[in-house]
């Protein structure tokens, strides 16, 4: 009987150790800078630029969902993606064509402003999408934060994390387990692409020369094909951009689970978001958000998930003064 004792309190002092370990590093946590910024109210002073942002240029939205996804999905939501630099992870390939960087500066000046040195640039990021993402009508959730920002950033740590266009979806599925996020969550995730846009170079093979056969890709709704094609001609010398969303009734800058529907239809506009209708695992997903009415919601809890992968908290990493330079020795 005394051992049985014994190996309780035993098994109590590892539970209350454990979480102790936890509080000491520190987790995420809605309202973190309620009393850290003065008077100030941190959230409302972001949403504020975001706002001004988003009147003048509607397509922040996108710009800042896909900017978060960039940012947590390598190495975690750290803002190594904002670090200027040669080889940083902003100068690599596929990051080239990412916009947003300057409302996550205003935003950055502004708190700098009330209370320097308080408010992580990585936090900024996942205020700034949260209210870009309520201003494209995703529904409004609350934000955790309390992270920290990373000391450095390097292009080549790219390589194995980012989904390339032409990644399979179990591949993808695989991607997004190996940062904790299911295959609901992927789907939810790709809901982003309901706004923003795709350019032709990125289509193109789709739309004339479907695996080396000079045709276009045949499962395609044909009148999505001819509206693509007139966008992004084959021998064309720009390289255009199309809307990812080509038939929301509510128009390509809101966030809406038309996306799905457009699936069911056979007319995705991204090669990959349509093969998600033939893997047995996502297309029941798909299949459900296309007629779901909570899709805002569910939306919303996927991106705070998002938000959390590997996050530095407590005392690593850093809060950066200037989301472009870390505060120690500069990168080369
Ligand atoms: C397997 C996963 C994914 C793949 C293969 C993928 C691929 C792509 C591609 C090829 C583009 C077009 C880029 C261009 O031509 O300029 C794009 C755009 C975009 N992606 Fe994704 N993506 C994935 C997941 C996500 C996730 C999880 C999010 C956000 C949570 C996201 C948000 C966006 C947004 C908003 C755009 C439009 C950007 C703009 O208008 O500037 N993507 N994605």
């Amino acid at each position: 009987m005394k051992v049985a004792t014994a190996e309780v309190s035993v098994g109590l002092w590892v539970i209350m150790l454990a979480n102790w370990a936890v509080l000491c590093r520190g987790a995420l946590r809605v309202g973190f800078y309620g009393g850290k910024c003065g008077i100030a109210d941190v959230e409302a002073t972001v949403a504020g630029v975001v706002t001004g942002q988003f009147v003048r240029d509607p397509t922040i939205v996108a710009s800042l969902l896909r900017l978060q996804f960039h940012d947590c999905i390598v190495g975690g939501c750290d803002a190594s993606l904002l670090l200027d630099g040669m080889k940083s992870e902003k100068r690599a390939t596929p990051n080239l064509r990412l916009r947003g960087y300057n409302i996550i500066d205003e935003a950055k000046a502004a708190v700098e402003k009330l209370c320097p040195g308080v408010v992580s640039c990585a936090d900024l990021i996942a205020i700034a999408t949260r209210d870009a993402v309520f201003l494209g009508g995703g529904g409004r959730y609350d934000v955790r934060t309390g992270r920290r920002d990373s000391l450095a950033s390097a292009a080549h740590n790219l390589n194995s994390s980012l989904p390339s266009p032409s990644i399979s979806v179990s591949e993808s599925i695989k991607l997004f387990a190996d940062k904790g996020l299911t295959p609901t969550d992927m789907v939810l995730l790709l809901g982003a692409h309901s706004v923003g846009v795709v350019h032709c170079s990125n289509i193109k093979d789709g739309l004339y020369n479907m695996k080396n056969t000079g045709r276009f890709e045949p499962s395609m709704d044909h009148l999505l094909v001819n509206e693509l094609k007139s966008r992004c001609p084959e021998n064309a010398t720009t390289d255009n951009t199309v809307n990812l969303d080509q038939s929301s009734p509510v128009g390509p800058f809101t966030i809406d689970s038309a996306y799905y529907k457009q699936l069911m239809s056979n007319r995705g506009v991204l090669k990959f978001d349509q093969k998600l209708t033939l893997h047995p695992v996502t297309r029941p997903l798909v299949a459900n958000l296309a007629n779901s009415l909570d899709f805002p919601t569910r939306f919303g809890a996927a991106v705070v998930k998002l938000g959390a992968v590997g996050v530095l908290t407590g005392t690593s990493g850093e809060i950066r003064r200037s989301c472009r330079v870390p505060n120690g020795p500069h990168l080369p």
